[in-house]
């Protein structure tokens, strides 16, 4: 018996602008339907205007990283508590963009989740493979090799997070992963984590991301091991948004 309430995501990257922003928020929280979870995912600078922006609405908050220390000299780094006490609930960690761009190792990921729970926010852990490591038929052993370093991390906490299945070769591309490939590796984490936590693994949420769009949503979120999106480019624009959020109904 599941009861996954599916949960959408908006990841804002770096965009957007205080009057960009509030306007986005505002027609999403005017048109965002009720049954399917929400969240938006900010950047560090407004994320104290949206936590003002989304009081008391159903409309939760996170930010896009983490820092894996708690407190200390890390200078640009902003720590789970802190983003906890400005009223995020969850915290991106281990985006693909940040393991290429930033040389996130699997290991650091996995301590960043460890500090969100550790501070009472839920982590989106990303996991994905690249196109080239698709090719060479190693998506399994990439996501599951991802995925086995929270694990190890976390232990039993493990079901505490959300996961997402981001293939790298689905960002920002317009080329989405069909429902069935997404389906496949998202059975493969499952069963991973079943394998890790036994039947509760059937109460954690996998998000599918890269290149979700009002037209795809449906057919991806039908999937049986598929609990939501995680959304970047479409999720900047209101109507894509809510539409995406409407198919998660
Ligand atoms: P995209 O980004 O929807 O623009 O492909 C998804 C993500 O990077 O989380």
């Amino acid at each position: 018996m599941t009861t996954r309430r599916t949960l959408v995501v908006g990841n804002w990257k770096m965009h957007g602008s205080r009057a960009r922003n509030a306007e986005l928020l505002a027609a999403i929280l005017a048109a965002a339907p009720g049954a399917a979870e929400l969240a938006v995912c900010a950047p560090f600078p407004y994320l104290a205007d949206a936590a003002a922006a989304l009081s008391g609405s159903a409309l939760a908050l996170g930010a896009q990283d983490c820092s894996a220390h708690a407190e200390g000299a890390y200078t640009g780094e902003v720590s789970a508590a802190m983003l906890a006490e400005i009223g995020c609930r969850y915290v991106i960690v281990g985006h693909s963009e940040r393991r290429a761009q930033h040389g996130e190792s699997d290991g650091l990921v996995a301590q960043k989740a460890q500090a969100a729970l550790a501070h009472g926010l839920t982590p989106i852990v990303c996991v994905g493979e690249t196109l080239l490591q698709r090719e060479h038929g190693q998506t399994g052993a990439v996501v599951g090799r991802q995925l086995a370093a929270v694990i190890g991390q976390l232990g039993e906490r493990i079901g505490a997070i959300v996961l997402a299945y981001e293939p790298v070769w689905a960002i920002g591309t317009g080329r989405t992963a069909s429902p069935q490939q997404a389906q496949e590796v998202h059975a493969l984490l499952r069963a991973q984590l079943q394998a890790a936590m036994g039947t509760a693994a059937a109460q954690v949420r996998i998000l599918y991301g890269g290149s979700v769009k009002p037209d795809n949503a449906a057919t991806l979120f039908a999937q049986p091991d598929i609990d939501g999106g995680l959304i970047g480019g479409a999720s900047l624009k209101a109507a894509d948004f809510v539409a995406i959020a409407r198919a998660a109904t």
